[in-house]
């Protein structure tokens, strides 16, 4: 009796052995066709019973969504469907789905929109596109360790709670040390709520760097890969309150150093889901052609899924500094009738997602890397250029998506920072020891955060970043 998942059912030859699957009804056809899946692979494997020999109160219960233990044989398929085929010997109903509570709910056969789906985000993996989505979530997942570990990079746990702001930008969620068994309370009997975590003032972590960096001086090269949260409270399909950041770390390298991680990464990464997930990528590809199928023909996209990935890992990414962007972007319009709604007047000005896809979907038509920012739009650690004004940062623009990296050299001369610090009101006393980092030892070194959700959109072709984290947090939904 072979055991097996579907996924290596449907490539077995093995035919005329007996097997057994567990799995949830798709579909019951006929009577007869049963189509059940287990999460192993977007195919389902078709199970065939014969309905004269099957007791009436068991087939009535073969119904979508039912959990099944299936006994038989596999068998060639004379389907034009599959290729193979279980002749049903035994069938178990593990767990009922009734069919009355099904019609309520997004399992009921219909086609739902993304938006009813996402107000059910437990049943939702049971779909075909989230089930598809998840699985090369997984897989990127996998593929991002893979490529770090095997250019020797140490994985780095840090902290989700924290006393510090990486990012400077205050959009931070307070913890709270509150005993909830015990808890204070005022004359009056209400709960007085802590504004601390044990006599101390911490938040959600925005970004492991600062911790990365103090690893980086003593591992060379580190990345962290964990969740990180934004307080901001924007309503974008680009934007979730909790994320998952990777940030990679790397002594004695400069911004050129880093922009080549960033690009040979992101191919890796990709090349290695075009590789390992060729059915739930074209299954994602079709999805999307119905969808352009519905839009006007200059909205269509030019490229295929597959195209799509295929050209990101093939072409080098266009590495462009924020001065030469800004002289394309006084000078351009996203199309002949309209303005762009911030119009860019002048050297200074923080780029708006508009005019990222501009440079990206329509003046250069591939991944751009933007560099030498001004200093005082960015954060307080980057690298002060000798020009006094702009700093060695770099973010990474992607079709479709815009910003999917930013990274910098890292300010590495104590006296520098502390000015830096000074002027942006940072108090050294709150990052001593991110202060000892530049005292002891101090060195070159970069480092970059790519948003994971942003890469799994880009990858899957979604659109919005709901739908490519399990539970997705944002202003309105934090229920489970
Ligand atoms: O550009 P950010 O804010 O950079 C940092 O946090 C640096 N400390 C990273 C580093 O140098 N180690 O964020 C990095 C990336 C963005 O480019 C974007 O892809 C993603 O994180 N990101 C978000 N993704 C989803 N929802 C949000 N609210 C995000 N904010 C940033
Ligand atoms: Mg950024």
């Amino acid at each position: 009796m072979i055991k097996a998942k579907i996924a290596d059912l449907l490539n077995s030859d093995q035919f005329l052995q007996e097997v057994e699957v567990k799995g949830w009804v798709r579909s019951f056809r006929s009577n007869r066709f049963i189509a059940v899946n287990d999460g192993s692979t977007i195919n389902n494997i078709q199970c065939v019973i014969d309905f004269e020999n099957t007791p009436e109160d068991v087939l009535k219960r073969i119904t979508v969504g039912a959990a099944l233990m299936i006994k038989g044989t596999l068998k060639e398929s004379l389907g034009s469907q599959q290729s193979v085929e279980v002749e049903v010997t035994s069938l178990e109903i593990l767990g009922d789905a009734n069919p009355e509570e099904v019609k309520l709910t997004i399992l009921s056969p219909k086609k739902h929109s993304l938006e009813k789906l996402r107000e059910q985000a437990h049943l939702r993996i049971r779909t075909n596109t989230f089930g598809a989505v998840m699985r090369v979530r997984s897989k990127l997942s996998f593929a991002v360790h893979s490529y770090f570990q095997q250019n020797n990079f140490h994985y780095v746990n840090t902290p989700i709670i924290t006393g510090s702001d990486a990012e400077g930008a205050g959009e931070m969620f307070k913890v709270t040390g509150m005993d909830l068994n015990n808890p204070e309370r005022d004359e009056k009997g209400n709960i007085n709520y802590k504004e601390d975590f044990f006599g101390k003032e911490t938040n959600l972590t925005v970004s492991g760097q600062l911790e990365a960096e103090t690893y980086a001086m003593g591992l060379g090269q580190v990345y962290t890969f964990g969740p990180t949260f934004r307080a901001e409270n924007s309503n974008t399909s680009r934007h979730l309150a909790e994320f998952w950041m990777i940030e990679p770390e790397v002594a004695f390298c400069d911004l050129d150093g880093n922009m080549d991680l960033a690009e040979d990464f992101i191919k890796y990464v990709v090349s290695y889901v075009l590789e390992n997930c060729k059915d739930d990528l074209e299954f994602l590809e079709n999805r999307l052609k119905d969808d352009e199928k519905t839009k006007p023909a200059a909205e269509r996209s030019e490229l295929d899924l597959l195209e799509k990935l295929k050209f990101v890992t093939e072409n080098n990414f266009k590495r462009v500094s924020y001065t030469e962007a800004i002289d394309i972007l006084k000078n351009s319009k996203p199309n002949k009738k309209k303005k762009f709604q911030y119009p860019i007047e002048e050297w200074g000005a923080d780029l708006q997602s508009e005019h990222e896809r501009f440079l990206v979907e329509k003046h250069f038509k591939c991944p751009v890397i933007l560099f030498d920012y001004p200093a005082n739009i960015k954060a307080f650690y980057m690298r002060l250029n000798e020009d006094g004004k702009t700093v060695r940062a770099m973010d990474i623009l992607f079709p479709g998506i815009g910003e999917i990296v930013g990274g910098s050299q890292r300010e590495e001369r104590l006296d520098v920072l502390k000015e830096k610090m000074k002027a942006l009101d940072i108090d050294e006393k709150e990052l001593w020891w991110y202060l000892d980092t530049r005292k002891f030892g101090t060195c070159v070194h970069s480092g970059f955060g790519l948003g994971f959700e942003r890469l799994v959109l880009f990858v899957t072709g979604m659109t919005n970043i709901r739908d490519v984290i399990p539970f997705p947090r944002t202003p309105q939904n934090a229920e489970f």
